[in-house]
């Protein structure tokens, strides 16, 4: 699908679909789609009334032009409610409207800029909400279907604007949304993919790939190595895995060629470390999951797909800032050799730790990967885990928690996160529970209970974050969703967008 902008009216348009919108309750449609309704006669109005479209958010009507205009149909998406709206809205109808085009099997689309003059919003972030939605809208992943295979039809997508002073913001709205959006959905191929592709190895072949491409330094340690480094806590979940754990780092170190120059007093740039949860499966370990939670833990590498989905776009971007992507990656499994309840291992950070479950192994590699990431003295660390069914039952579907000892940072994610759909909720780092995790033969143990287990798995990281600032992004909640406008049922991506997000601010 490619992305250009035209300057011109919609009216001269030549398409299959021209997709012109609607605020939610207007019956008389004004300014682009107003000019539509007038040179098809009062189409537009006339069917708004007879077959009562109300313009929900999302909501689609399509109409024959019968010659009237060069467009095929008009497709009109509803905007939902004018008080409501923001970029997440443009998103969410430029999603549904891309659907409707595939559903029509149009190649050549046409389409108004959603949103501008509305909401506040930029020209380019309206652009770069349109081209954002229409790419996750139109996602599908197809690569092991043999029939039954849903294609996105759509070649050509035309954003058309008349007045001719927007054409260069708009341009950049497309290239950023572009990026935005191919970036998402290289996340969510990755988490997509069965766990018979998607090994340990398979993620370190793809981080070499992506280094490779872009002249990153990549280091990627086998089980020897990891446990030679005194990973210990990482090394004993790995353990009942036949497949090889990998430890996998990207380094993308900003030079001459970054688009952005340094901020930092020391003229060094800053540097921040993303690190993803990789676990290719997680079956629980002998603290076994049953059926019904198992299935779907393949999802359980979310967070390593979106890391090297950032990597991927850092080697575009080369914003001014350093990034370390750090990504433990194993398989949770149940063989001859795999850890029990109850055993206890030293961190890489030197504290010890009793395995009081199994299940909660996310937070054990994640421990020796921050303690790693602090060790290389990086100015922030931002861990991204599907860790807790708990997160799940405290936000749904669709929102992410965060936690972290740095309000400014927590802040600045959330904002990032707004600006390209992807909610996240913070919740709090509540210390005065960490006296749950206190074990009877050990320093601490990984699991407290059934209450407040968001919380904990935080505050069992914390542990190993020293002085550095941090967050958390928890997104068991969010990291695979049903079928909506802007997803496929399974893998959302997130919260590949926020990281790219916050790091393109941190870098102005
Ligand atoms: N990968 C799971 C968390 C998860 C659950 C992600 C549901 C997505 C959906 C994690 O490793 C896990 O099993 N956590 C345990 C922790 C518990 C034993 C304290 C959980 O949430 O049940
Ligand atoms: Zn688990
Ligand atoms: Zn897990």
């Amino acid at each position: 699908m490619k992305f250009v902008v035209t300057c011109g009216s919609l009216t001269e348009q030549e398409c299959d679909v021209l997709i012109v919108n609607l605020f939610q309750g207007v019956k008389q449609p004004g300014g682009a789609t107003g000019a539509v309704d007038k040179a098809l006669d009062g189409l537009i109005s006339k069917t708004i009334k007879e077959e009562e479209f109300e313009a929900r958010l999302g909501e689609t009507l399509v109409l024959h032009t019968h010659g009237k205009i060069p467009a095929k149909r008009v497709l009109i998406v509803g905007l939902g409610p004018k008080e409501e709206f923001d970029i997440t809205k443009i998103m969410r109808a430029a999603g549904a409207a891309g659907r409707g085009c595939t559903k029509l099997r149009a190649r050549q689309v046409s389409s108004i800029l959603h949103g501008a003059g509305a909401g506040g919003l930029s020209t380019q972030e309206c652009a770069k909400g349109t081209v954002l939605g229409t790419i996750l809208g139109t996602y599908e992943f197809n690569r092991l279907k043999t029939e039954d295979v849903k294609q996105n039809t759509i070649q050509t997508f035309r954003i058309t604007e008349l007045s001719s002073e927007k054409l260069v913001d708009i341009q950049s709205g497309i290239d950023y949304g572009e990026l935005l959006g191919e970036s998402i959905c290289f996340a969510r191929d990755l988490v997509n993919e069965p766990s018979n592709v998607v090994t340990p190895s398979y993620l370190a072949e793809v981080a070499k790939e992506i280094a490779r491409d872009n002249g990153f330094e990549c280091t990627i340690l086998n089980r020897n190595e990891i446990e030679k480094a005194g990973m210990e806590l990482f090394s004993a979940v790995a353990r009942g895995a036949s497949q090889e754990p990998r430890f996998i780092e990207i380094k993308y170190q900003p030079d001459e060629r970054s688009a952005l120059t340094p901020i930092s007093k020391t003229n060094k740039p800053r540097s921040i470390a993303i690190i993803g949860k990789g676990i290719t499966f997680d079956s629980g370990g002998y603290s076994l999951k049953s059926h019904g939670s198992m299935y779907g833990m393949k999802d359980d590498m979310s967070g390593a797909a979106a890391v090297l989905a950032v990597m991927r776009a850092m080697g575009k971007l080369r914003p001014g800032v350093a990034i370390t992507a750090i990504i433990p990656a194993t398989e949770n499994a149940i063989g001859s050799n795999a850890i029990h309840p109850g055993d206890v291992f030293k961190s890489l950070a030197g504290k010890t730790v009793e395995v009081s479950n199994t299940d909660a192994e996310g937070r054990l590699i994640l421990a020796d990967a921050v303690a790693y990431a602090t060790r290389q003295q990086v100015g922030e660390i931002i861990d991204c885990a599907t860790l807790t069914g708990a997160c799940v039952t405290a936000l749904g579907q669709e929102i992410s928690g965060i936690f972290s000892n740095d309000q400014t940072l927590a802040n600045k994610l959330i904002e990032a996160g707004k600006s390209c759909g992807e909610y996240l909720w913070q919740l709090p780092l509540h210390r005065d529970y960490k006296k749950k995790l206190k074990s009877n033969i050990a320093d601490m143990k990984n699991t407290a209970g059934g209450e407040a287990g968001a919380i904990l798995g935080a505050l069992f990281i914390e542990n190993f974050v020293g002085n550095t600032s941090w967050a958390h992004i928890d997104l068991s909640s969010a990291s695979v969703d049903e079928d909506t406008e802007l997803t496929r049922k399974g893998a959302t991506g997130v919260p590949t967008g926020t990281l790219i997000e916050y790091i393109l601010r941190s870098a102005k």
